[in-house]
């Protein structure tokens, strides 16, 4: 008997150990987000960024527009009120669905951690939401990640202005065609109830397009043209080439800029049933619950082990 115990119990160490050394190394292996990076996340969606769900009903400030007839946690993002260009009511945001009349935070000169911590206006204030880290991260972001695409993009046609579509399919082909496919159908995106493919996509909001692209879509493992070392005008010609394809059928919805501005990465969700994207999805976790079992594996063992001894005692 006392050897069957020393043997549990070395068993149950190894696997608590073997647990804990793989989390580190996944720990070692995920790339190191810089603060631009992880601030422009934050921006796109800071609640989906940060693991936690959305506040519940509309961000205070909402009720001061009526225009914008979205609720809930769409509400929240500072993208739904700033814009996929930074520009507010001054950029794509200055009408269509997506028109509040709020301002752009595009050159802004105001304390931005002030703004955030409500300083300037107590409905504006995400503090209980944000902690000083991600606000920062945000300021950083405001400070040192925005890019004027008004250069790079015709705001009446949406194409790009002197983007160079042979360089961008070059780019393409190298590092994005794997998951999203040659045709940019891989993945199928459903944004606010309309499946899309990356063709439309850079069609019908390239701000989003060149946001995403730059700094990536919190929660997927997305290579990003930040950390690939791509100029803006790299991602710029990577969009002048994803125009040119396939868009699908899908209803279209002309002159509507900023439409949809709301998909959720649901990676490995429901969305669509792609074979592809789940395919992602499951590639994405799967190194997160083979740590998990392992962890689980070692506690039911624990379990038998604490039971044994005390029925021993008994
Ligand atoms: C519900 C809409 C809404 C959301 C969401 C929102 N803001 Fe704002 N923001 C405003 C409005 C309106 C103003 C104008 C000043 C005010 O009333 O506080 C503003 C002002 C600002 C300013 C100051 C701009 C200037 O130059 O004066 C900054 C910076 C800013 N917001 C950043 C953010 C960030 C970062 C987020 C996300 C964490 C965010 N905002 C989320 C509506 C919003
Ligand atoms: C490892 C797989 C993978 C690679 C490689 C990849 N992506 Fe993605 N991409 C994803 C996933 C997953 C999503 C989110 C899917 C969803 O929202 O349902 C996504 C989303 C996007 C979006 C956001 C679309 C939207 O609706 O806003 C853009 C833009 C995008 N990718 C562009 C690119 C570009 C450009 C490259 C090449 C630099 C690339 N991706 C490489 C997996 C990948």
């Amino acid at each position: 008997m006392r050897n069957s115990f020393r043997f549990f119990f070395s068993v149950t160490a190894a696997l608590l150990f073997l647990g804990v050394s793989a989390v580190q190394a996944l720990g070692a292996m995920a790339p190191a987000v810089d603060d631009v990076t992880r601030g422009a996340l934050l921006y796109d969606k800071w609640y989906a960024a940060l693991g936690q769900p959305a506040p519940a009903g509309d961000m205070p400030l909402w009720s001061a527009q009526t225009t914008n007839t979205r609720s809930g946690p769409e509400t929240w993002r500072c993208v739904e009120c700033h814009g996929w260009d930074y520009k507010g009511k001054d950029g794509a945001y200055g009408s269509g669905s997506h028109y509040t009349g709020f301002p752009g935070v595009f050159g802004t000169q105001a304390d931005v951690l002030a703004v955030l911590e409500g300083k300037t206006n107590p409905a504006h204030d995400f503090s209980a939401y944000l902690d000083e880290t991600s606000r920062k991260q945000l300021a950083a972001f405001l400070r040192e990640g925005l890019i004027d695409d008004s250069q790079y993009i015709d705001t009446v046609t949406l194409k790009t202005k002197g983007g160079d579509p042979a360089n961008g399919q070059a780019l393409y082909d190298a590092h994005c065609a794997t998951c999203h496919g040659a045709d940019g159908a891989k993945i199928i995106f459903r944004t606010e109830g309309i499946n899309e493919t990356l063709g439309a996509v850079a069609n019908r909001d390239p701000y989003r397009f060149l946001h995403r692209t730059r700094f990536g879509v919190a929660g997927t493992q997305m290579p990003i043209g930040r950390e690939l070392g791509w100029t803006p005008k790299d991602g710029v010609d990577v969009l002048a080439y994803v125009q040119t394809l396939p868009t699908g059928n899908e209803p279209q919805q002309p002159g509507n800029v900023g439409e949809g501005s709301g998909a959720s990465p649901q990676v490995g969700g429901p969305p669509a049933g792609v074979a592809g994207g789940i395919l992602t999805g499951i590639l994405a976790f799967l190194g997160t619950f083979g740590v998990s079992a392992f962890f689980l594996f070692g506690l039911v063992v624990l379990g038998f082990l604490v039971v044994w001894a005390l029925r021993k005692r008994n």
